[in-house]
């Protein structure tokens, strides 16, 4: 049997046109599109480039923008489970069971043909921020409220959850957020969808075993962990001490470090000049500062002093964003979902085109019982 890499580091798995990464040059680029240019754009493009490959004309995005809004309300059966499972559970877990039901109630549910799984997949997109949404409406016991139909992806998703219109930078900020999540290759959740698709399961389960990945702290889960991670340390003068403890304790720092990226991820980047502004337009300048000091302390400890290649990821400054919108903590990760559901879906659509089953193989290093 030939070698194998732990954690499949560095092996290329399959062959896809949906995004790209350089990890030297702190490249990513969705269909050939720097990331840089997409966080200009609407999610509604973003979506429509990934699902159909290309960038909407104005013409088609107003009319897939449309097809969006008029799909966000959940069937009543939907609504019901997320009532009946709200008590102690996590927004993952309530997202994971919201979707199996929606793949109860979807009108192509026997089909997996391209144009149908085209129709689930606009469907789903439309339709999780909703589940997520009236997930914590109602654990907060307050009422839900419906989607509105006059505002944008992102800014309705804000509306729902806290009952109020977002100003214009929240918006703008969300809309990038859902844009910077929305895909990256072949990481461990969207894998997960692909072999989940290449087993020509339907493409609710596929989406499924991505929500399950995405949950782990080492993926998705990390934006909470910064999040926590921020509220523990509570106060910027306590930052060197907090994170210098933790490099002395051989512990990670969350929102840091990267399996592909050698160098700042470029989504950080953007995500950090917006948290900035957020805080500016927040007047309150202490996660901001928190999370820049951070940032300078590993800088120091471990590239500089270490010569370890431990950058700050999409994770990091998201967090900060996450806790100047007033996000709760328990739906960091729910929210990372809510962005890279377009690119599961992408992926998934991608594996059904020309798919083969994904079946790799397992080096057996136990005992043989058998005499030869
Ligand atoms: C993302 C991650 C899992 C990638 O890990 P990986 O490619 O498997 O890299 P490794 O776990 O082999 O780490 C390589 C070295 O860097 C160190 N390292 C990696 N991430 C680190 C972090 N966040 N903080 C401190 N040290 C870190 C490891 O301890 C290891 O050091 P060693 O060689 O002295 O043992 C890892 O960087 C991590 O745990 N980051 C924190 C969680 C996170 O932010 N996840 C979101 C990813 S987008």
């Amino acid at each position: 049997m030939k070698d194998f890499k732990k954690g499949l580091e560095g092996i290329i798995a399959l062959e896809t046109e949906i995004s790209y990464i350089d990890g030297v040059k702190g490249i990513l680029e969705y269909r050939g599109y720097r990331i840089e240019q997409l966080a200009k754009l609407s999610f509604v493009s973003i979506i429509h480039l990934l699902l159909h490959g290309k960038l909407p004309t104005i013409r088609e995005h107003d009319q897939f923008s449309n097809m969006l809004k008029e799909r966000r309300e959940l069937d009543v059966h939907t609504k019901e489970v997320i009532h009946f499972y709200n008590f102690n559970i996590e927004a993952m877990d309530a997202l994971m069971t919201a979707i199996s039901h929606l793949s109860h109630s979807d009108p192509d549910l026997n089909s997996n043909s391209h144009e149908e799984n085209i129709s689930k997949a606009i469907r789903l997109i439309a339709k999780a921020p909703t589940a997520v949404a009236y997930f914590q409406r109602i654990h907060e016991d307050k009422e839900i409220i419906k989607p509105n139909e006059l505002l944008p992806h992102s800014s309705n998703f804000l509306y729902m959850l806290r009952g109020e219109i977002p100003t214009v930078l929240e918006a703008k900020i969300l809309n990038v957020d859902f844009i910077l999540s929305a895909e990256h290759e072949l990481n461990a959740s969207t894998f997960a969808v692909r072999v989940t698709a290449s087993t020509l399961s339907d493409i609710h389960s596929a989406i499924i075993s991505g929500i399950g990945t995405l949950k782990g702290v080492l993926h998705g889960g990390a934006r909470l962990a910064v999040m926590n991670m921020l509220d523990e340390i509570g106060d910027p003068k306590k930052t060197e001490k907090y994170v210098m403890n933790l490099i002395k304790n051989k512990q990670r720092i969350m929102g840091f470090g990267h399996r592909v990226y050698k160098v700042v991820d470029p989504r950080a980047d953007i995500f950090r000049d917006l948290a900035k502004k957020l805080a500016e337009e927040k007047k309150d300048m202490k996660w901001y500062e928190m999370a820049t000091k951070i940032e300078e302390v590993v800088t120091r400890e471990l590239v500089e002093k270490q010569g370890k290649t431990i950058y700050m990821n999409v994770d990091f400054y998201s967090g900060v964003i996450y806790k100047y919108l007033d996000i709760p903590p328990k739906l960091a990760t729910a929210i990372f979902a809510l962005g890279r559901i377009t690119g599961w879906l992408a992926h998934a659509l991608e594996q059904y085109k020309d798919n083969r089953l994904i079946r790799p193989r397992a080096k057996y290093i136990g005992d043989h019982h058998t005499p030869e």
